[in-house]
């Protein structure tokens, strides 16, 4: 067991196939295509339709990583799901894909929940449950239905957001093995909750009607803004620091996709050109938990990940939460 580490056996990604452009959104809200992308970097975003819940979208991108990685369901003994749009308050997502994908009774399923660093978070936990020795393969999904949290009437967050799922198998590989996991780091920052939160349907306020805060998110954007900033860059400083590797080792980051000018910021406080940085947040939006993991996707997929490479991810959401992980592929 000395020389086997976990690393990245695959990856998927699903998108619904439903495209609202910013012009779109411009006919809903006061807001033009130039004010959003210029003040974030998005084009458009995916919809899903009524029927398709985050399990059909998280069922859809984990059976595209297991694929990837050739291991069956029933190898599958781990199963977390990053969420905060899950299809219902109880049960978890979680069993719901394990019962749409066919995995076994014996695997452990539940959902995390952190905001937009789900996925880190449940990686950084999968991954620590797998060098526990007791588990062997999991999936690891960030899926979101954010078009349901969303108050379509409210100019500053509805054009923000969009829909989509990413997985990832991790598994027991030979050292130095192409996805291997070289660190993981987390964090958390409560004092702030009410800078990005969804006020109304949990057990604070359960019933919505007059008077009761709405199921929708709220955010005070531009101080979000200055945290995510200082956290994306804390998180990256502690973890590079934390491993001996210089920015400038890093490859390609793969950054929580909320918006183009936070991801400058970063790419400044790193020193490091923004090609650097694996962007397609013009074409999904912000998709919270799922952001990473469809990045990672679409990156290896394209070439843009290459055998080899470093890759730091690195994230931040509501809570405050934000995290960071390398990986050597
Ligand atoms: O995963 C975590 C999710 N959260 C985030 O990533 C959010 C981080 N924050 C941001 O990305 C930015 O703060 C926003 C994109 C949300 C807003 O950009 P900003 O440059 O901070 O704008 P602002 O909030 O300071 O608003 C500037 C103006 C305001 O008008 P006045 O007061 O200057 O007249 C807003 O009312 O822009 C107005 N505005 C809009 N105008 C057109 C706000 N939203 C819109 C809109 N279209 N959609």
């Amino acid at each position: 067991m000395a020389d086997t580490t976990f690393a990245l056996l695959g990856s998927g990604s699903y998108a619904p196939e439903r495209v609202m452009t910013n012009n779109e959104l411009a006919k809903l809200v006061d807001t033009s295509d130039e004010w959003i992308f210029t003040r974030t970097g998005i084009k458009e975003r995916r919809i899903a339709a009524e029927s398709e819940n985050t399990s059909d979208m998280a069922t859809a991108a984990a059976k595209s990583a297991l694929e990837d990685a050739g291991i069956t369901a029933e190898q599958i003994d781990l199963c977390i799901v990053a969420t905060l749009t899950p299809d219902l308050p109880m049960p978890s997502t979680a069993c719901i894909v394990q019962a749409k994908l066919g995995l076994p009774n014996h695997a452990a399923c539940f959902d995390v929940h952190a905001a937009c660093s789900g996925f880190i978070y449940g990686l950084d936990t999968a991954w620590a449950m797998l060098q526990s020795g007791r588990y062997r393969n999991a999936l690891v999904i960030g899926a979101e239905k954010l078009s349901t949290v969303l108050d379509w009437t409210d100019r500053t967050t509805c054009v923000l957001f969009g829909d989509a799922a990413g997985a990832v198998v991790l598994g027991p590989a030979p050292a130095g093995s192409t996805g291997e996991i070289v660190g993981t780091k987390l964090y958390s920052e409560g004092g702030n909750t009410e800078l990005l939160q969804i006020p109304g349907g949990g057990s604070a306020h359960p019933t919505p009607g007059p008077g009761t805060p709405a199921r929708f998110i709220e955010m005070k954007g531009r101080e979000v803004f200055k945290f995510a900033v200082r956290e994306m860059e804390d998180a990256a400083r502690d973890i590079l620091e934390q491993h001996g590797i210089h920015a400038d080792e890093v490859d390609c980051v793969v950054p929580h996709q909320a918006n183009l000018r936070i991801i400058d910021s970063i790419a400044k406080f790193l020193e490091l050109p923004v090609e650097r940085f694996f962007v397609n947040l013009e074409r999904y939006g912000n998709t919270s938990a799922a952001s990473i993991p469809l990045a990672i996707d679409e990156a290896r997929r394209s070439g843009r990940i290459k055998p080899g490479s470093l890759s730091l991810l690195v994230a931040f959401g509501a809570g405050l939460t934000y995290g960071s992980a390398l990986v050597r592929w």
